[in-house]
């Protein structure tokens, strides 16, 4: 038995100014007319899973509850009181799925909400050829070829081969630009791409085995639980004391236990504007489009404008290349595409400012 956790809790402050701390990118539509926390749920349309465990933040409970209720069943929902990274999110809801599951071990399916997977039969192949190894105990992260040194990424040196993976010999989360170049020559690492398969007992025995604070802190918040109409909130006091840390830093670049499986099946994490015009419908000129738009000698840029229901606005452009705008009712953000990984920038700057 397979639980899909999906983590929704992610601010996706490089899609400024379309994504906002009140409507971060996982809720957005951005490669589909669903929004990616749907799309990430309809994929798994064809596995053998039970319902979803979705954990986001509390703010956005209305926006989850009514995402996941057009396109099926609710499943359960976990409300964090704030943000603390993607390890204790992970905690949360493995003991949840574990006492929902007295006696029995789930593997748990975490999902990041904000990946576009074109081949959804090879995403389903592939974890189907996991699965064993997860049963076995193993940690199973699921690794990209790389396409280029992006410093955005974990990196994955594979070892001997086991069943349908490899022993993970070395796993580096976000290495510096050098460190990515030199793992990229070297053909020997894979992109770590952010979905794994494990025990849900595996996971917690080796976050306390490398981070007791962390689960600690997730078990004291959980000795309060409490349900709210469709949401499961957890102890607000408690919680906040937890540190912030990833899965990647917290777990998976000490285990012992890590073992990297191969997926080819068109894989994105739609990070950043450029990595929404790579996945993006061209039109001429490796343009990508939306909204009300007039190009003119523009090459491999990314106009979007207001979307219908907002109103209309033309935007024009002339003599660009490789430039990214996007226009929203209160905000036009104009970037090179080469630097659009510091859109975030501008966030802290507008937090800053209050
Ligand atoms: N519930 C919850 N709470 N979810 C969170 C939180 C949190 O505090 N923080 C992040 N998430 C969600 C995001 O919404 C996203 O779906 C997922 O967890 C991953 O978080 P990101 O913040 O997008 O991580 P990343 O992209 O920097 O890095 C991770 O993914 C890369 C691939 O996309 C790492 O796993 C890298 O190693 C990996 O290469
Ligand atoms: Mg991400």
């Amino acid at each position: 038995m397979i639980t899909p956790v999906i983590m929704a809790g992610g601010s996706g402050t490089r899609l400024w100014p379309l994504s906002r701390l009140l409507y971060p990118k996982q809720f957005l539509s951005l490669v589909s007319d669903n929004s990616m926390l749907q799309e990430t749920v309809a994929r798994l349309g064809s596995l053998d899973v039970t319902e979803p465990v979705t954990i986001c933040n509390e703010e956005h409970r209305f926006i989850v509850a009514e995402q996941l209720r057009t396109i099926g069943d609710l499943g359960t929902i976990v409300l964090e009181p704030a943000g603390r990274n993607t390890a204790p999110a992970i905690a949360l809801a493995a003991n949840i799925v574990a006492n929902l599951n007295a006696g029995k071990d789930p593997v748990l399916l975490v999902l990041a909400a904000d990946h576009a997977i074109e081949d959804e039969a090879e995403f389903t192949q592939v974890i189907e050829q996991a699965l064993p190894l997860a049963e076995q105990g193993k940690l199973v992260t699921f690794g990209i070829v790389p396409k280029s040194a992006h410093t955005g990424y974990g990196y994955i040196k594979r070892g001997d081969m086991v069943d349908a993976g490899y022993l993970v010999d070395q796993f580096v989360e976000k290495p510096d630009g050098d460190t990515a170049q030199q793992y990229l020559d070297s053909g020997e690492y894979y992109w770590n791409s952010g979905m794994f398969l494990f025990k849900a007992s595996r996971y917690l025995e080796e976050l306390t085995a490398l981070r007791p604070d962390i689960a600690a802190a997730c078990e004291a918040s959980l000795n309060n639980v409490t349900k709210d109409l469709d949401f499961v909130r957890v102890d607000k006091e408690e919680f906040l004391k937890c540190p912030d840390e990833s899965i990647d830093y917290a777990v998976m670049e000490s285990t012992k236990d890590a073992v990297v499986v191969p997926l080819d099946a068109g894989w994105n994490d739609i990070g950043s504007w450029s990595a929404l015009w790579e996945v993006d419908k061209k039109c001429a000129d490796g343009n990508a489009v939306k909204g009300d738009v007039i190009l003119h000698d523009t090459k491999n840029c990314l106009v979007h404008g207001l979307s219908e229901n907002e109103g209309q606005r033309l935007v024009a452009t002339v003599g660009l290349e490789d430039i990214v705008i996007v226009d929203t009712k209160d905000a036009v953000m104009v970037a090179h595409k080469d630097k659009v990984q510091e859109v975030k920038q501008i966030v802290e700057t507008l937090k800053a400012q209050g």
